[in-house]
């Protein structure tokens, strides 16, 4: 019997993935490996719902497919690959909206938040239609599982829906995939508001730390991060969100325990903590910069890597397609 199927995108839409791109899911993709057949994809379709510089996005598509590998996505053991050169996914996505009810998406809380900030006259049709694509990704591939955020819940609630109705209507077709919630990824918050999550549109400069940047910059913004005037280095993200934050990062990438960590740093003063964490931190980033470099430096193997893992996924994208569109009178 195969193993599972996992399948997972990530938008090219930053120059670098943030802390938390990498400690809240990216991690995880790399653990799935030893479990499950793994789908990975940029999902550079998705990034043009708002506004984009093409040339921007083709080299960011680039530099994510180069951070992933360089996080240690195995482009041989599923497939890795980019979105747009997969078109099943958007002929996919056009039978899916067939299927959608115009109130149901409406009903997407993403969308309703996103065209808020927009207004409704700019905000596009795709943005719209963005989690029924997001439907297309996931089912084409008879995925089983998707990692999912407690922000992703609707969208897969939406996929699983869809992959329904359409087995009902038109005979057994998708697998309806089931959430995986992964058991050891954190929700990393901005160094310099702690209680507010890292992100790359919402974060300051400082409160946000970008794997490509340099590692010498990254270490003093850790150095300098926001935590109290108290001193006791202790795990408690209410009373204490900052230092919490630091000790859920440090944990994350040295592998050891938060209790373990406390017990080290009782008696020794949160610089202790800042700068031992720096240099974790240096230790991590640095030999993945310079991964991604040897991929950015020839561009030419790293298209052909993304060609051949578009290659793969077709071959299932393609046999899904086929059957879809028999079954819809195509
Ligand atoms: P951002 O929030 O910076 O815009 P994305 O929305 O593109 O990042 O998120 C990509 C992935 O990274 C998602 O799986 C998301 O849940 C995860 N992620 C983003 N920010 C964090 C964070 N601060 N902590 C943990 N996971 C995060
Ligand atoms: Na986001």
């Amino acid at each position: 019997p195969r193993r599972p199927r996992v399948l997972s995108g990530i938008q090219p839409t930053a120059d670098s993935f943030h802390l938390g791109n990498y400690l809240g899911a990216l991690r995880e993709w790399v653990r799935l490996q030893r479990t499950h057949e793994t789908y990975y994809c940029v999902v550079d379709l998705h990034a043009i719902t708002v506004e984009h510089d093409p040339e921007l996005l083709r080299e960011r598509t680039r530099r994510s497919a180069a951070q992933l590998l360089a996080l240690g996505v195995d482009p041989e053991h599923g497939a890795l690959f980019v979105q747009s050169q997969v078109p099943e996914h958007a002929q996919l996505s056009w039978v899916l909206e067939c299927q959608t009810g115009f109130g149901e998406a409406g009903r997407m809380t993403q969308f309703k938040d996103k065209a808020a900030k927009q207004g409704t006259e700019r905000a596009s049709v795709g943005l719209f239609t963005y989690p029924v694509l997001q439907a297309a990704d996931i089912l084409l591939y008879q995925a089983d599982a998707v990692p999912v955020g407690e922000d992703q819940r609707q969208h897969l609630e939406l996929s699983r829906n869809l992959a329904q109705r359409f087995n009902n209507r038109f005979g057994r077709t998708f697998t309806v995939p089931e959430a995986h919630i992964p058991q050891d990824t954190a929700k990393i918050y901005d160094l310099q508001e702690p209680t507010a999550k890292m992100s790359k549109s919402a974060s300051s400069v400082n409160g946000l730390i970008e794997l490509l940047d340099d590692p010498k910059r990254s270490a003093k913004k850790i150095r300098s991060a926001v935590t109290d005037t108290g001193r006791e280095i202790v795990y408690d993200p209410e009373g204490k969100p900052g230092v919490a934050n630091l000790l859920t990062i440090y944990s994350a990438l040295s592998g050891r325990s938060v209790a373990d960590l406390e017990a080290a740093y009782a008696g020794k003063g949160y610089g202790d903590l800042k700068k031992d964490l720096a240099e974790v931190l240096i230790e991590f980033v640095t030999p993945v910069r310079e991964r991604v470099r040897s991929y950015l430096d020839d561009v030419a193997e790293l298209d052909k890597l993304l060609t051949r893992g578009a290659e793969r996924a077709r071959e299932i994208a393609t046999a899904t397609l086929a059957t879809v569109y028999e079954r819809v009178g195509f």
